[in-house]
C-alpha cells in the first residue's frame, strides 16, 4: 500500500479525465464536480481506454461498446459489462494528486 504522486490538479479540471500509471497498471483519473476518483482505466469488458470514455454524471460510458460504470464505486451499470472496475483511494495535497497502488474491489 504506497500512494503515488501522479498528476496536479491543475492538469485535471472538473469535468475531465486522463490516463496514468500507478505501479505498472493504467488508471483513469476523473474530476467530478472538484473530487478526483481513481478507476482502473481498462473496460472489464474490452481493451478500450476509459479516460477516453463519456463522462456523464458521476458515470463513465465506455468509448468501444457503450458500457456505463459508476466512477465512485466502479460499479458496471449497463451495456455489455457486467465485471466492475476495480478502484483506488486518491488524495489531494498541495494540489497534488496521489492514488494508493492499493485497489480497492
Ligand atoms: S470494451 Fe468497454 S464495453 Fe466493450
Amino acid at each position: 500500500m504506497t500512494w503515488h504522486i501522479v498528476a496536479s490538479l491543475q492538469e485535471l479540471p472538473p469535468g475531465e479525465s486522463m490516463r496514468v500509471t500507478v505501479d505498472g497498471e493504467p488508471v483513469a483519473l476523473f474530476n467530478l464536480n472538484g473530487t478526483v476518483h481513481a478507476t482502473h482505466n481498462r473496460c472489464t469488458h474490452g481493451k478500450a481506454s476509459l479516460a477516453d470514455g463519456y463522462v456523464e454524471g458521476d458515470c463513465v460510458e465506455c468509448p468501444l461498446h457503450e458500457g456505463v460504470f459508476h466512477i465512485p464505486t466502479g460499479k458496471a451499470l449497463s451495456g455489455p459489462v457486467s465485471v466492475p472496475l476495480r478502484i483506488y483511494p486518491v488524495r489531494v495535497d498541495d494540489g497534488q494528486i496521489s492514488v494508493d497502488d492499493a485497489a480497492v474491489g
